[in-house]
């Protein structure tokens, strides 16, 4: 509750006007009926005009009054319940930003955008019932009893046995629907990853034929969230004519009662409509009450979902960091061992040490899954280590501050994002306040300069989302130069150059040595051509390090890098060298 607790302060005006407003205009429905009945017993009765002229006004005015007050305490509820929910979005939000990767992959993607949307929605819904409700609906309930008692307490018991029973109807039918409405935000759940990944994927979708595929895969997910909506919506669905029922057998026995009464002079006709009225009213704001328990079960379903996120400690932080400027970009792991489910019983990175010199150029080459990626996130503490320690400029990583770690290590991810702007734009991700000369000089040693300026905007030329409108060589070219302009001291590439011709990659290689000399350069790579002039080659296969040196002396010395060298000599001699 303290999540919200901060949003309804701020926005404590429309929570209090809100319920206010509301139960002025209840006050009114039950005088309203009141009136009515006096009309029609002592005016209409005794044919007494001015009487009903004045009664009428009355009526009139209180009708206008009800109408202004419904209106407000309508405003002030859905404005205070949008803002909160606002509130509570934008918090939701910058936790997500918080989260470490292994936080996210845990959530998945799609949950956390139904946590942030959907569930959040609940919960304003919620909250805008309440605040029309909560206050207005025991207000109509309590006065309308008071006013039924007042009028005939000899017919008024009636409602006390049918108030139980409905009240029995709807807890069953709530008892019922709740948890369905638990499994429903399960699948929308579903629906949302899975409607994400095939908007993100389409393209390959498309090269693959693999529409159809999807499109049974859809159907599947959308049936399962048809199936299950029907399953909750069909027991709700017998909230209304429950209470239709017993509104409409309560009349009968309430006409029946009274019928006789004014059969024998004892009841007057107005006082029996009132009273019907009453009756209705009694009924309706048990039914929204009901309503709204309803959807306070469906919102304590979201409210779970979204203190979940909310409560998350992200596994990563830097709480106890200490305040260390890093000077050099040395960095060395010690006996790191790592697995991204803890309990599997093969570590990805097995017993890893290392020590890479501030400036030195090393290659990473291995087979696909043999833990390349994996190893270089735990250097910006993408991850942490289960086992073992990483270091950087001789200090733990888990005691230096991530914006200061992250700030010195920039890494050209293997799976590389662009946003939707322009040029310029995406490039200043690297660096806010980075001058145009600067950005020219990181595209040169990028290669990436001479392309953008054959677009007719240049720098300023729109990408579109993710670089949908760059080839996937501009794209990694461009995301090299944004990783250069943070001026790191450690620049990682994670098979960012795989879409670049060779020649390319040999002039982006000898542009990094000429222009940043300093900088320590981890380059993963899948073409040896790729790391063959580093100072030194790591060879990792199946998590672990089988050679560390030189080309040349890892082809005297490492089976496993001459298999690889042969490989690619064999097949493509252009490549190798
Ligand atoms: N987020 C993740 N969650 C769970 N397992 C993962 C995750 N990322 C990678 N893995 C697993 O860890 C192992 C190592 O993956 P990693 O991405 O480090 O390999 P890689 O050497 O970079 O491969 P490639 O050359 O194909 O990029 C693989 O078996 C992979 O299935
Ligand atoms: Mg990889």
């Amino acid at each position: 509750m303290k999540k919200y607790k901060e949003h309804v302060k701020k926005n404590i005006v429309c929570f209090i006007l809100g319920p206010l407003f509301m139960i002025l205009e209840a006050s009114g429905e039950f005088i309203l009926p009141f009136i009515n009945a006096n009309i029609i017993n002592k005016g209409a009765a005794n044919r007494d005009i001015p009487f009903i002229i004045q009664n009428g006004v009355i009526m009139l005015v209180i009708a206008i009054g009800m109408l202004a007050t419904g209106v407000l305490g309508a405003f002030f509820a859905i404005r205070g319940a949008a803002r909160a929910a606002a509130g509570v979005r934008r918090d939701v939000f910058a936790k997500i930003q918080t989260l470490s990767f292994s936080d996210i992959d845990r959530f998945s993607t799609g949950s956390l955008i139904t946590r942030v949307t959907n569930d959040i929605t609940q919960i304003q819904t919620f909250m805008q019932s309440l605040l029309r409700g909560f206050f207005r609906s025991p207000v109509m309930l309590i006065g309308a009893l008071i006013m039924s008692f007042a009028l005939s307490p000899d017919i008024a018991w009636v409602i006390f046995i049918v108030m139980p029973v409905l009240a029995l109807a709807t807890f069953l039918i709530i008892k019922t629907a709740s948890p369905r409405y638990t499994v429903m935000q399960e699948h929308i759940d579903s629906l949302n990853t899975g409607v994400g990944e095939s908007v993100t994927g389409i393209k390959v979708i498309k090269s693959f034929v693999r529409e159809d595929f999807e499109r049974k895969k859809f159907s599947k997910i959308n049936n399962a969230l048809m199936e299950k909506s029907i399953r909750a919506l069909k027991v709700m669905i017998l909230m209304q004519p429950v209470s239709a029922l017993a509104v409409n057998v309560t009349t009968l026995a309430v006409v029946w009662t009274a019928g006789r009464q004014i059969m024998i002079g004892s009841m007057e006709v107005g006082t029996l409509t009132a009273f019907i009225t009453y009756l209705s009213q009694v009924l309706t704001a048990l039914n929204f009450l009901a309503n709204i328990f309803l959807q306070g079960t469906r919102a304590a379903a979201s409210d779970k979902r979204i203190s979940e996120v909310l409560n998350t400690v992200p596994d990563i932080t830097d709480e106890n960091a200490k305040d260390y400027k890093i000077k050099s970009g040395s960095v060395e792991f010690k006996n790191v061992t790592f697995r991204y489910f803890k309990d599997a019983k093969k570590p990805v990175l097995d017993n890893i040490s290392f020590k890479i010199n501030s400036g030195e150029t090393v290659g990473i080459i291995g087979s696909t899954g043999s833990g390349k990626t994996t190893l270089v996130s735990m250097i910006p503490r993408l991850y942490d280590a289960d086992e073992g320690e990483v270091f950087v400029d001789g200090e733990n990583v888990k005691g230096l501050l991530l914006s200061e770690l992250r700030e010195c290590v920039s890494v050209v991810l293997q799976k590389n994002t662009l946003f939707s702007g322009t040029i310029a734009e995406n490039l200043r991700w690297g660096n806010e306040d980075a001058a145009d000369g600067e950005l020219e000089k990181v595209c040169r040693i990028a290669c990436a300069h001479d392309f953008i300026t054959s677009f007719p905007n240049g720098y300023n030329s729109e990408i579109g989302q993710g670089g949908t409108n760059l080839s996937g060589g501009q794209r990694q070219r461009l995301c090299i130069a944004r990783a250069l302009l943070k001026s790191p001291k450690i620049m990682i590439f994670d098979d960012s150059t795989s879409a670049v011709d060779t020649a390319t990659d040999a002039e982006i290689r000898r542009g990094l040595g000429e222009k940043l000399p300093d900088i320590t350069k981890i380059i993963i790579a899948q073409r040896i051509s790729s790391v063959i002039d580093a100072d030194r080659i790591i060879v990792l296969d199946d998590g672990k390090i089988t050679g560390i040196g030189t080309h040349a002396e890892l082809l005297k010395s490492c089976e496993a890098y001459r298999e690889i060298y042969l490989s690619q000599t064999d097949d493509n001699d252009e490549e190798a060298v």
